[in-house]
């Protein structure tokens, strides 16, 4: 991680906790994160749990952010959920392109534009997820994937004021869930492959001040390790993000000393 960008640890809850449970969670990761000053922490999540814990996180250094967001304002899209509703309910980020979202419900890498470019325009900051399956990687075809994530994901997103509120979060699909995660080589390889195409497509700038995101099995035991990496900015963090004392170790990852 470069002390040019500041540190993002995201804990994404998918389709777990009731409210309840949520606030139970918030009740006890708060006060494990209060000295935290040098990293944005976020925890996402189910819509339904929104509001109670932006509410929960009022005052504190721990922000809000959705799993996912539709891209119409409003309209007749049942079961769909605007960027200025998930705003409302007190996040100030959405996630879009989670890979479990392109698998299953089938999200094109135009989808995951248009949502972003919504969610932009409506003030919440983006975490845009990128990432190849084994079957991709196998086949030598990572950059290929990354490439053509990252041209369709920023089409018509330009530098400056957009750029800036978007996080980039690289997750190899077959990292996900599944106990494997890349080594901090693999994972500092694609993030400067990543830095490197998107100097091309928001400026040389642009590119340098976003942080980007490594997601996939991260845990405890291998968050210092990966954060260690220079262009490794933070993490996404899935299944360790849903125990309070498990984040917040990973919140609490070793931070080197300074020169
Ligand atoms: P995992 O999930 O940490 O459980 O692998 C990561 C993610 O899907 O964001």
């Amino acid at each position: 991680m470069s002390p040019k960008r500041k540190p993002f640890i995201a804990a994404n809850w998918k389709m777990y906790k009731t409210v309840s449970e949520a606030v139970d969670f918030m009740r006890e990761f708060i006060p494990l994160v209060k000295p935290v000053g040098d990293a944005e922490i976020v925890i996402a999540p189910a819509f339904t749990a929104l509001r109670a814990v932006a509410e929960a996180a009022k005052g504190t250094n721990v922000t809000v952010s959705s799993q996912d967001v539709f891209y119409e304002e409003k309209g007749a899209f049942t079961g769909e959920v605007s960027p200025g509703m998930v705003k409302d309910s007190g996040a100030s980020f959405c996630i879009v392109g989670h890979s479990e979202r392109r698998q299953y419900f089938h999200e094109t890498d135009q989808a995951v534009n248009l949502k972003a470019r919504a969610a932009l325009k409506a003030g919440l900051g983006v975490i845009m997820c990128v990432g190849e399956t084994l079957g991709e990687r196998k086949a030598d075809k990572t950059g290929e994937v990354l490439t053509r994530q990252l041209e369709a994901g920023f089409k018509d997103i330009f530098t400056g004021g957009e750029a800036k509120n978007i996080v980039l979060a690289y997750e190899p699909v077959w990292a996900i869930g599944t106990g494997l995660t890349a080594t901090p080589e693999q994972a500092e390889e694609a993030h400067i492959f990543i830095r490197k195409r998107l100097a091309g497509l928001i400026g040389e700038q642009a590119a340098g001040a976003m942080r980007l995101l490594y997601g996939g099995s991260v845990k405890p035991e291998n968050i210092d390790s990966l954060m260690a990496c220079p262009d490794v900015d933070g993490a996404l963090v899935g299944g360790a993000g849903l125990e309070a004392e498990s984040f917040a170790k990973i919140v609490n990852y070793k931070r080197k000393k300074g020169p």
